[in-house]
């Protein structure tokens, strides 16, 4: 798998395992966990787009007993996901399943929840239309969708550190960047998605959490 960012390396890990780390999920998945375990209840079967290395389906599936988790990433790329599966052996982190969110195939429905961390800035917004299209087809009502990433507010970066981080992902893909806040509330409820919470979150990221249901 090509790295998913800058912050992705090949790392040893005390317990020997080569596995492929991305740093900033070793930074931020305890606070999303602390974050997600206000949201999820036991059993619920969580979606997650765009799983990047699957260190957040291994860790959340420690953190939070009896959640199913369910990895994807685009095809071809779920050589790291596997990895971490095979290390983690929880019972709740699922076989992760191809899917691109800009194509109309999603292979679940009724979900729970969806989870996805750092996508929204790293595709182009047609890509954030089209994931919203497939989220809110594939949720169950009253699904919750949890968004975790770096937003603008008023047009504006939060930080050096994000503007730092929008200039690198234009030079990659000059369609990507950080997105809108207000672009993705609106987003949302043009496809039944209602912001419920804005939370903020370390180092200028915030957790967006919206619930499906059809009444404004
Ligand atoms: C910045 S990485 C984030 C990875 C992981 N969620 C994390 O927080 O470390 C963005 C991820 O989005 C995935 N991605 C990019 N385009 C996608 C698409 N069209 N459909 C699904 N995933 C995509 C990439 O493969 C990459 O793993």
């Amino acid at each position: 798998m090509q790295p998913a960012d800058p912050h992705i390396q090949s790392t040893k890990l005390a317990t020997h395992a080569e596995l492929p780390v991305a740093e900033s999920c070793l930074r931020n998945q305890k606070p999303i966990a602390d974050v997600l375990s206000r949201f999820l209840t036991p059993d619920m079967v969580v979606f997650e787009v765009g799983s990047g290395t699957g260190q957040h389906a291994a860790y959340m599936t420690e953190q939070l007993r009896g959640i199913h988790w369910q990895p994807s990433e685009l095809p071809g790329c779920l050589s790291a996901i596997r990895a971490w599966r095979e290390h983690s052996k929880q019972a709740g982190f699922l076989p992760p399943v191809e899917l691109d969110i800009s194509q109309d195939i999603w292979p679940l429905r009724n979900m729970d929840a969806v989870f996805s961390a750092n996508v929204v800035h790293f595709v182009g917004w047609s890509q954030v239309v089209a994931m919203f299209k497939g989220i809110s087809r594939s949720l169950k009502d009253n699904g919750l969708v949890l968004l975790y990433g770096p937003y603008n507010y008023d047009g504006r970066f939060t930080s050096e550190g994000n503007i730092a981080l929008n200039e690198w992902l234009r030079m990659r893909d000059p369609d990507s960047g950080i997105k809108d806040f207000e672009q993705i509330v609106l987003l949302g409820r043009q496809h039944q998605l209602h912001l419920l919470h804005d939370i903020e979150m370390p180092a200028n990221n915030r957790m967006l959490v919206f619930e499906k249901h059809p009444q404004p």
